[in-house]
């Protein structure tokens, strides 16, 4: 099969959808792989490294006219002009963005977004929403240890004690895990919230305190259990002791990571305009449900903006910031993905009684399918 790899355009995006250690398999299993050249550049892979993993280097049409385009993000209009209807496409097409499902059905491209595989264990080598979330929690401790005017290990010198920094991590799903656990690493000291019971043991695993918040009624109860893996919108009368106890533990913060989303709604509020200035000067939030609206109303997604004398972070791509790990591993999950579609036995395919494939098939033949 003729494999396409663009240069992404979207603003910011560095990332790359095959990395030379990628094109490489995808050689051996006997395709042809054309790469729009400069398409690494961003996370480190040269063209050079491209052709010495036995790929060609094509330009920006010859990258969108293959039979198969991997990508990371959404063809733009004037991108998706530049393919022939019936081309598939893998990438993070944003499945709840329902126009650009539109567009993709009239180009007639046959569509994967990876976001929609399952939380399953044999979707878990192709899970994009985990190796991607993984790296945006470390990323964040960095950003907020880079931001923050002190240190956050405690230490003992001669010429003074100084005390370790309070992190609280609001949202514990993959990034939220990760960013406790990189904040651990650098000594601080932390507490973390999330509506999942299920939660408690692995934030306490990682040496972290959980924010204890009762389930008083049968509602909240079934409510927490989520759907899927995923939270669900939880009761007002949950929604409002949570508050009362993030806002004790936010007044005395250093560092707030605020990670909660709702597939397919907006970020709900956890830190009120109130919370920031109940906040010390030179405190930092680092809110990555930026990209749903934010879990802090101050938020600006995309910027960086002092309010009360915090620093709110609404980076919105951080795992663009760190394109070369992040494209590894976002390549090995398309790599695995097209296992499914590419099979040994040759020729592409769509088999709907895969689960994965059912669930990451955006559009086919001019209709949307998403389930
Ligand atoms: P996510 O990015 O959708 O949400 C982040 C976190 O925010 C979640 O833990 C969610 O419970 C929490 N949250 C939502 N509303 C909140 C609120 N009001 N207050 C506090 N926290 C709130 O989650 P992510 O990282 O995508 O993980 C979703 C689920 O998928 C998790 O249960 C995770 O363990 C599971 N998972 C399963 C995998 C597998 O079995 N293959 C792989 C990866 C994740």
């Amino acid at each position: 099969m003729l494999i396409g790899v663009p240069l992404e355009t979207a603003a910011g995006e560095t990332r790359v959808a095959v990395t030379p250690e990628t094109a490489k398999k995808l050689k051996a299993q006997g395709h042809e792989v054309r790469v729009q050249s400069g398409a690494g550049l961003a996370a480190s892979a040269t063209d050079e490294a491209y052709v010495a993993a036995g790929a060609d280097i094509t330009d920006r049409a010859g990258a969108f006219s293959a039979d198969l385009v991997l990508k990371v993000r959404s063809p733009s209009a004037d991108e998706l002009a530049l393919m022939k209807p019936g081309t598939a496409l893998v990438g993070m097409l944003n499945p709840f963005d329902r126009d650009n499902l539109a567009a993709l059905a009239t180009a007639g491209i046959t569509s994967f977004a990876l976001e929609a595989a399952p939380r399953t264990t044999r979707a878990q080598s192709m899970d994009v929403l985990s190796s991607q979330a993984n790296i945006a929690g470390y990323k964040a401790v960095m950003i907020a240890a880079d931001k923050y005017q002190r240190l956050f290990p405690m230490l003992m010198t001669a010429a003074g004690t100084i005390k370790a920094a309070r992190v609280v991590v609001l949202g514990v799903g993959v990034a939220g895990l990760q960013a406790i656990a990189t904040a651990k690493r650098l000594g601080a000291v932390i507490e973390a919230s999330d509506v999942r019971p299920a939660v408690k043991e692995q934030v306490e695993s990682l040496g972290a305190k959980f924010i204890d918040v009762s389930y008083d009624t049968p509602e909240e109860k079934e409510a927490a259990q989520g759907v899927g893996g995923y939270a669900k919108p939880m009761p007002q009368s949950w929604l409002d002791r949570q508050k009362v106890e993030v806002a004790k533990r936010v007044a005395q913060a250093d560092i707030v990571i605020t990670t909660a989303l709702i597939p397919g709604r907006p970020a709900p509020v956890l830190v009120t305009e109130d919370m920031v200035r109940s906040m010390k000067p030179g405190s930092v939030i680092v809110d990555l449900a930026a990209p749903a609206g934010g879990n802090c109303p101050l938020t600006v997604p995309g910027r960086t903006v002092v309010q009360h004398g915090v620093t709110l972070v609404g980076e919105t791509n951080l795992p663009a910031l760190v394109a070369a790990d992040s494209s590894s591993l976002y390549a090995r999950n398309v790599l695995d993905f097209l296992k499914l579609v590419l099979p040994k036995e040759g020729g592409f395919q769509v088999p709907m009684d895969d689960d994965i494939v059912a669930a990451c098939l955006m559009t086919q033949a001019g209709d949307i399918k998403r389930k």
